[in-house]
């Protein structure tokens, strides 16, 4: 048997293992991304055989927290790619003004800036007071930031060149107070957020949602969790409600290819279709 094919199977064992004791299943992300990291994780550690990795994850609580940072990637940024913004702000958001009341679930949020990001834009559209802004991740420590808004000052003029250039007409420093090196996200823009955990894999819909971002989430998984999380989120909407993937992500050839039309083809916005197929 080759070495590769041994990992394979450590590599099973490991993610059975995570999974019995903590209830987190990596098993359907994309295989090529994951054994990377596990590997990285293995030689941080100096550790010989990835299943050493094992019993840490069975009796070490520290190690665990560490793997699943490792396998959470919280990459993130406030309005990070621009051009999303523009289309919500420009084309989403006059729609939106239409209802009574919006819901919005901001799925894989992390530390949350695009969801600050938004309410921004939503409290610039007139939408915010009338707003409902659901933010999940399964990320408990990556929640605990997003709740606190408390960010490093140092990105501060990328963010606000971005907030500029995504449509916003406004100074991004009037959102946010500045405190030695950190910024803190202004309470009237965190008022409608509620930050909570939810695990895409195994947790449930949430009902009834106008406008659904999930970005840049569905790339670490394989293409069967892809179409449970992606049948979870035509659930979870309204019918001609909005979902907006990243924009390596796509609906093509997917479950619900046929539940949606594109929207905005760029920016990977699609709307969710009557029933009727109208
Ligand atoms: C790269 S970040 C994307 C953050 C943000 N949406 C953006 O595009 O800037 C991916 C996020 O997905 C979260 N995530 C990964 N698997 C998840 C799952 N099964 N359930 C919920 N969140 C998950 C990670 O914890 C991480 O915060």
């Amino acid at each position: 048997m080759e070495q590769a094919d041994r990992e394979d199977i450590e590599i099973e064992l490991l993610l059975d293992a995570m999974e019995h004791t903590h209830g987190y299943d990596f098993r359907h992300y994309s295989r090529t991304s994951l054994k990377r990291r596990l590997i990285h994780r293995m030689k941080m550690s100096k550790l010989n055989r990835l299943s050493e990795m094992i019993p840490l994850v069975l009796y070490d609580e520290a190690f665990f927290e560490l793997i699943l940072g490792d396998l959470s990637i919280s990459v993130t940024a406030m309005f990070r790619d621009k051009s999303v913004f523009n289309v919500i702000r420009d084309k989403i958001a006059t729609t939106l003004q239409t209802y009574a009341r919006v819901n919005v679930w901001h799925v894989g949020c992390s530390t949350g800036e695009e969801v600050y990001s938004l309410a921004i834009l939503l409290q610039e559209e007139g939408l915010l007071d009338k707003t409902r802004l659901y933010a999940t991740d399964f990320n408990k420590r990556s929640i605990a930031i997003a709740e606190k808004g408390i960010y490093s000052a140092d990105k501060i003029d990328a963010y606000s060149k971005a907030y500029l250039d995504s449509g916003g007409n406004d100074s991004l420093s009037n959102y946010y107070r500045e405190a030695y090196d950190s910024i803190k996200i202004n309470d009237s823009l965190r008022k409608n957020i509620t930050f909570a955990h939810h695990n895409l894999v195994k947790d449930g819909q949430f009902a009834e949602m106008h406008l659904i971002l999930c970005r840049n989430v569905l790339i670490y998984f394989d293409a069967q969790l892809q179409n449970q999380v992606l049948t979870l989120l035509h659930d979870s909407l309204i019918h001609r409600g909005f979902l907006v993937l990243g924009n390596k992500e796509s609906l093509s050839f997917t479950a619900v290819q046929d539940g949606f039309e594109e929207f905005d083809r760029t920016n990977r916005v699609y709307r969710k279709l009557d029933i009727t197929g109208s």
